[in-house]
């Protein structure tokens, strides 16, 4: 017998306000053509003037507990991943705690950019797994639109706003890969490219909370080699090959980059859940986001292997395998 990390419920949020292409090139230099061709975006959503992060992670969460049948007062432990919190402090995931009716159990906010819902479900597995939590909400909630120079055309198109959720439960297992739950995760992390993605601001730099920056060129590179090895690592470890994972669900930063990463590994692009399209690049938010959009429309199913990988600012980066 093993503790087992299982997806019980799902949930996402996106802001109503839906901002095109064609609305974008009005007040940038861009064209639809150019975004749609390097990157597949074709639309965001952006949050409306006084929505907060905490909003999005409230709405998302809720929808998840739901679906999981669960309610506010099961959780015992709240991750939010996030770049762009409410507030320098306290966490953002203390206003989604004290909305959800859970004060006392530990609720805190987790920094790995684009990479951060990777790195929440594997905080929440290793919480559960030592036997300290039971009931897990793990959020990936982001305001990025906040973070964007609009008159920066090389990185202004390529984000948006939403937040995604997924509700953990401890479950016994027989600890085969038959078992439902987080098989495996698996995290990285180089600072040496520090400066190759970050906002220029902050509390102890400038006092201010600054613009995304981006070396697009170089990010491209280093995900694609990343990702196809994080992807690697969860197959390896769990003795997989490709052909048994049912669903990628890959962080949405640009189609192009799921396009490489499934070629280079030899994956039905069929099997690739994508929202990068309709989404653009929501950060931690986009994986839970385009989970959900599986779930919903019914291509993931219970039993499914589902495959999660992401790569963000740090760089950070990694994978998650679960069987739903
Ligand atoms: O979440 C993880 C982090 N993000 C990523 O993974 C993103 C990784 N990088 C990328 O997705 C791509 O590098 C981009 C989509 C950001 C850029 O695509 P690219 O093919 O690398 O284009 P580029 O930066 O080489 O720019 C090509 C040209 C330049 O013009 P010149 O110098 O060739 O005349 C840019 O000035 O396109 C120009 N350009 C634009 N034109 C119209 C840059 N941004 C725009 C724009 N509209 N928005």
């Amino acid at each position: 017998m093993i503790r087992r990390s299982v997806i019980q419920g799902v949930g996402s949020y996106l802001p109503e306000k839906i901002v095109t292409n064609a609305d974008l090139s009005k007040f940038v230099d861009t064209t639809d053509d150019w975004i749609v061709e390097r990157s597949g975006i074709r639309e965001r959503h952006i949050a409306a003037d006084g929505e907060m992060t905490s909003d999005l992670a409230i709405a998302a969460a809720t929808k998840a507990l739901a679906a999981a049948g669960r309610d506010g007062k099961d959780v015992d432990l709240f991750i939010i991943a996030t770049a762009t919190p409410d507030h320098t402090f306290p966490a953002t995931a203390a206003r989604v705690q004290a909305a959800l009716g859970r004060p006392g159990v530990p609720a805190f906010d987790l920094q790995a950019v684009c990479s951060g819902f990777v790195y929440g479900l594997a905080t929440a597995d290793n919480f559960i797994k030592a036997g300290q939590a039971k009931c897990a909400v793990v959020i990936g909630a982001e305001v990025f639109s906040r973070l964007l120079d609009w008159k920066d055309r090389t990185t202004c198109v390529l984000f948006g706003d939403g937040a995604g959720a997924v509700v953990l439960t401890a479950e016994n297992g027989e600890g085969t890969t038959k078992d439902r739950g987080i098989l495996s995760t698996h995290l990285h992390s180089d600072g040496t490219f520090y400066d190759m993605l970050y906002a220029d601001g902050g509390p102890s730099s400038t006092q201010t909370t600054g613009f995304v920056r981006m070396k697009g060129k170089e990010v491209f590179r280093h995900a694609v080699v990343n990702l196809a090895e994080a992807v690697r690592e969860a197959l390896a470890t769990n003795q997989f090959t490709i052909d048994d994972v049912d669903w990628l669900v890959p962080h949405q930063a640009n189609k192009r980059i799921l396009d490489s990463t499934a070629d280079k590994l030899g994956l039905d692009p069929a099997k690739v859940i994508v929202t990068v399209d309709k989404h653009a690049n929501t950060s931690a938010a986009s994986i839970p986001l385009a989970l959900s959009a599986g779930v919903a429309d019914g291509r993931i199913k219970k039993g499914d292997l589902v495959l999660m990988e992401a790569m963000g600012g740090g760089f950070t980066w990694g994978s998650a395998l679960v069987r739903m």
